[in-house]
């Protein structure tokens, strides 16, 4: 691998965007494991997290951890963020990660119509999903009720409220990807006639609720950080906003709701957005916010992550485009996945220059990572 050593020094660099500061630029992204039987995080989870902090990741955001609703969760391994066990079990991980000198915040998730059916703590539990369609846009169930909606922000507020009190360093709502508050934001999944459908600004409705409870529930100085994503599971070209004028509408009430930082999912992070500029989708939510936000996709591999789970390998890739459009201010902060799933020292040998040290994502290996 090629990459400078004087550029890679711009992921070194502090950060400190109100209420976060941070030691560098580099973040764990969040990568569900299944590794937690009953929902329950225990030593294995605390050691996986405490070795990528000793690492020198700046921050690490947890596995999708999922909220007090009986349809959140389609998977009993998955941990939970709501049961006192669980919630013992996280306070661990972050006494290891702090004790490491690290921080971390826990990504907090409600898996909507991609629960899997008949799966997970509440098998009988219904999926839920704010038309009851599916991602291709089918029928499936029956949409929520807005009593339903409102436990479901409750919810949410509650993790938010323990995420404090049990010492993280701030949250992530997981707002991407085609899980429930996606499905809210997206057209395709979302045909409701009440007050939480309708134009784009309308489909904010339910998101926007979701970070004011939250907001609320922790104050103004605890990180807030929102995932967002264009792109759907299984539905690549999906698109919430066809332009930036369309993605601001969408924006600006994540912001007035009080959203602190974007984490903004892509498959490779380098792809303009909108045909006529080159900026990225970091780079456009950045502009369009005034907030900081934290790019992903494929940093330091060259396959993208949906070609691991069709079973290819990934090789390693230098990082001066990284590295220049994070010098231009284009993003604040670099997700990396799965070089970090297969390598607890990747951050350490990027800082020290042990380029050829760094090791290839390969599926195989997903097993028996720790
Ligand atoms: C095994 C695995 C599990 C993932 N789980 C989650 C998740 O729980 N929540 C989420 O928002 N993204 C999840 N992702 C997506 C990653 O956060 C990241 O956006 C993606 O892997 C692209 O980054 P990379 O190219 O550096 O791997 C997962 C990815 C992988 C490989």
């Amino acid at each position: 691998m090629s990459t400078s050593r004087t550029s890679i020094q711009s992921l070194f660099q502090p950060f400190q965007g109100a209420p976060l500061s941070l030691s560098n630029r580099i973040v764990m992204a969040p990568m569900t494991r299944s590794h937690s039987p009953n929902g329950i995080p225990g030593d294995n989870v605390a050691g996986y997290y405490r070795r990528r902090a000793e690492n020198g990741v700046g921050l690490i955001v947890t596995e999708g951890t999922t909220i007090n609703h009986p349809a959140a969760s389609g998977d009993t391994n998955i941990p939970n963020f709501h049961d006192e066990k669980a919630l013992e079990g996280w306070a661990q991980v972050v006494k290891e990660v702090h004790e490491a000198g690290g921080k971390i915040i826990p990504q907090i998730w409600h898996q909507g119509i991609l629960r899997s059916e008949g799966q997970g703590p509440h098998p009988q539990a219904p999926s839920a999903s704010p038309s009851g369609l599916n991602l291709a846009g089918e029928k499936v169930s029956e949409p929520l009720s807005v009593d339903e909606i409102q436990s479901i922000v409750k919810a949410f507020a509650q993790a938010a409220a323990d995420a404090k009190r049990i010492g993280f360093d701030g949250i992530e709502l997981h707002g991407a990807h085609g899980y429930l508050i996606d499905e809210f934001l997206w057209e395709q999944t979302n045909q409701r006639t009440d007050e939480y459908g309708g134009d784009l600004v309308k489909r904010t409705r339910f998101a926007a609720e979701v970070v004011r409870a939250c907001r609320e529930a922790v104050g103004p100085d605890f990180p807030i950080v929102f995932r967002i994503s264009q792109w759907k599971t299984s539905f690549y070209d999906a698109k919430l906003a066809t332009d930036s004028e369309q993605l601001n509408q969408l924006l600006q009430p994540l912001v007035e709701a009080g959203v602190d930082i974007f984490h903004c999912s892509t498959r490779r992070f380098w792809v303009p957005e909108f045909e006529g500029s080159d900026l990225t989708f970091a780079g456009w939510v950045k502009k369009l916010t005034g907030k900081p936000t934290i790019t992903v996709g494929s940093v330091g591999l060259d396959n993208d992550f949906i070609n691991g789970f069709m079973g290819n390998d990934a090789g390693t890739k230098d990082m001066d485009e990284l590295t220049d459009r994070l010098e231009q201010g284009q993003f604040d902060l670099v997700a990396v996945g799965r070089a970090l799933l297969v390598d607890p020292a990747w951050a350490a040998k990027i800082r020290e220059g042990r380029f050829d040290e760094l090791l290839p994502f390969t599926p195989a290996s997903f097993g028996t990572l720790s």
